[in-house]
């Protein structure tokens, strides 16, 4: 959970690109960063600082790192010893500088085999382990690509790892078993990063590296022939230096060594979308660019003509090879409908909030299509030895695409002969590569470690994604599904209402802050929304917050309740909207103060609550799109009254790709 990057090459500044990309990467983990540059003198540069990235760039100020053309940069999430600058990355063994994200499992088995040799350690990673052992390979190999492919072999865990060696300062090596890793193609000189977001001001040419793979990248300059692109008649005027041209060359090798030919995507990501445009923080800004992400998700799936939901395209490339001009459509491909017609039950698998949109949309397919849908927690189903079969659904949703128990949960599901749908905001993630059909939340970057954007986004594709089985199962009529889908494009507009509520939280959330600890509570379609509302406050104010089923309240919870507790009720005027009412009646007898959220005026619950927020009448369907909203500007204002980095908060990082 930290990001890694590399640069190769003569037209940047590696310290420079390094810096740039490891901001972009920082929601991957902050507790400390460095940096290490083979400078032109020949000399293997390394500066490092516990902390932001900021301190890094403080200690820069002071031990100036000079040019040069290769460097490699970590921002560190710590797993095997403590937050410090000991134990910072880059690490160093002999001339060998290495970078790691991941977890090296069999670290105390190279840890004493090492100790043993008389090797000293400096301190409590497993990544510097490894790179003592490629260290004490090159000495005998006196080349850093067979050291690291000597080594790889006895490593176990997860890892993205980026090498280099002081004498040899054109060559840049990477490998990967787990975490992400991309590479990204400039004219004459390479990136490498933990993800596409870290280089896009340098490039939108990446490719994508799998698991097992390794990188040689080399860099030469060769004289300009008149045959080259680059030649001009006025070469000759030019100085030596001048007259010669860089070139970079990328080498992927597979598990066996065997070279294998790369495949460069293009991203249309631009650079500026992953900037705060004016925004306090990037949660924020992401708050406000929901109506834009929920319309974004809508569009490539409603034919608005036949007002018809259109999955077709989406279909199962059922052995996975992912180059959908290539396929046998006979052979390899299922259109939707086939495979929807088929499936009994569908298994929805994700971690925190996409797990909270997966229960959600249990509700959207039970209603919809009838078909049984049960909901799990990645690292909770990849353990317990589930029974799946062909004729069974597994969705997994991922804003990253990247988290570790989610991903480990869909090869799980794929072996044990499911059908595999990842619902992915990061195209090309590991996740989405690993799926049989894909649908995206097509919500642009999403930077803020709390998870806005992405979860309403992917809400609208579940909802779509149930009236499509709902259809192949005849479950649904033409009439229902143009209802369902005029609520889902009436959503953009009604959330541009919700998000006046902004100025409402600022100014609320200094008193709100003095409450001990937050109950959020909800019914049907509600229930889930209320959990993700408690995460949200959790993981950004660190204040005390439960969600719960408001029907279960007296089953034990209503003991927490007095006059320092605030109950968060939803109370859309739904189905459930009577028996939500008698359960925020029990709570506020015993002394809980009322924060509502329900549909219009509604007289009665302004009467009994302390702060009342309205929602705009909307289908059931779409009430958890808009109710979230109040929601996340909540934790957002309290976060910020208690000076907390929204953006950042502690122990967090974005994307989870360790255990
Ligand atoms: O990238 P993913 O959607 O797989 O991430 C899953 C969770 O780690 C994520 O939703 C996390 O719970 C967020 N910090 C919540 O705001």
């Amino acid at each position: 959970m930290c990001g890694i990057v590399g640069y190769l090459g003569e037209q940047n500044s590696p310290r420079e690109v390094i810096i740039n990309g490891l901001k972009k990467l920082e929601y991957r983990g902050y507790d400390s960063a460095g940096i290490a540059v083979i400078q032109n003198s020949g000399e293997l540069k390394r500066v490092r600082a516990q902390g932001k990235l900021t301190e890094l760039e403080k200690a820069l100020e002071y031990e100036p790192i000079q040019e040069g053309h290769i460097g490699i940069g970590h921002t560190r999430w710590a797993t095997h010893g403590v937050p410090s600058e000991r134990n910072a990355h880059p690490h160093h063994a002999g001339k060998v500088s290495l970078v790691h994200n991941g977890i090296i499992e069999n670290y105390l088995e190279i840890r004493e085999q090492l100790l043993e040799a008389g090797v000293k350690i400096e301190s409590d990673t497993d990544s510097e382990l490894v790179a003592h052992l490629i260290s004490r390979e090159v000495e005998k190999t006196k080349s850093i690509f067979s050291a690291v492919k000597n080594v790889k072999p006895q490593l176990k865990g997860a890892y993205s790892i980026l090498v280099l060696w002081e004498e040899s300062p054109n060559e840049l090596i990477a490998f990967k078993d787990g975490p992400p890793l991309v590479i990204g193609i400039g004219e004459g000189e390479t990136y490498l990063a933990s993800d596409v977001q870290a280089l896009l001001n340098y490039t939108q040419k990446f490719i994508y590296i799998n698991d097992q793979e390794l990188v040689h990248v080399q860099f030469s300059k060769v004289q300009k022939q008149p045959s080259t692109a680059n030649f001009t008649t006025e070469t000759s005027k030019l100085s030596k230096e001048e007259q010669l041209y860089h070139v970079s060359k990328v080498t992927l090798y597979n598990q066996r060594f065997e070279k294998i030919e790369p495949k460069v995507a293009t991203i249309n990501w631009s650079a500026d979308l992953i900037e705060k445009q004016g925004y306090a923080h990037y949660m924020l800004k992401e708050i406000y660019e929901q109506p834009r992400a929920v319309a974004q998700a809508a569009a490539p799936h409603i034919d608005l003509e036949k007002m018809e939901v259109q999955l077709d395209k989406v279909g199962f490339d059922i052995n996975n090879l992912m180059d959908l001009e290539k396929l046998d459509s006979k052979k390899d491909f299922q259109s939707t409908l086939e495979v929807f017609k088929n499936i009994q039950k569908v298994y929805i698998i994700a971690c925190g909030t996409s797990y909270y949109a997966g229960q959600v949309a249990k509700y959207f397919i039970e209603k919809n299509a009838r078909i049984n849908v049960e909901t799990d927690i990645a690292s909770e189903f990849r353990y317990r030895n589930p029974i799946l079969s062909a004729n069974e659904l597994v969705v997994t949703i991922s804003q990253s695409g990247e988290t570790a128990d989610t991903l480990a949960a869909i090869r799980l599901a794929k072996n044990l002969g499911a059908k595999t749908l990842s619902i992915c905001n990061v195209k090309n993630s590991s996740i989405d590569r690993e799926a049989h059909g894909h649908l995206y939340m097509n919500s642009g970057p999403e930077i803020g470690v709390a998870s806005t954007k992405a979860f309403v986004s992917s809400l609208v594709i579940l909802n779509l994604l149930s009236l499509a089985l709902g259809k192949a199962k005849k479950v649904l009529n033409h009439d229902d599904e143009v209802i369902f889908l005029r609520a889902i494009l009436g959503l953009p507009s009604q959330m541009e209402g919700i998000l006046a509520y902004d100025k409402y939280f600022s100014e609320a959330a200094q008193k709100l802050k003095k409450f001990k600890g937050f109950l959020y509570l909800g019914r049907g379609v509600s229930f889930p929304i209320a959990m993700e509302g408690a995460l949200k406050l959790k993981e950004l104010a660190y204040m005390h917050a439960e969600g719960y089923a408001a029907g279960e309240m007296k089953h034990g919870p209503l003991a927490l309740i007095d006059p320092q507790m605030a109950i968060v009720m939803l109370a859309p005027q739904d189905d459930v909207y009577e028996k939500t009412i008698s359960n925020l009646e029990e709570a506020r007898a015993r002394g809980g103060k009322i924060i509502s959220i329900s549909t219009g005026e509604n007289t009665q619950l302004q009467k009994v609550s302390e702060y009342y927020l309205s929602l705009p009448k909307a289908h059931w369907s779409v009430n958890p799109m808009l109710a979230v909203v109040p929601l996340q500007l909540m934790a957002y204002h309290l976060a910020s009254a208690l000076n907390h980095d929204v953006d950042q908060p502690r122990n967090l990082a974005k994307s989870v790709t360790v255990e």
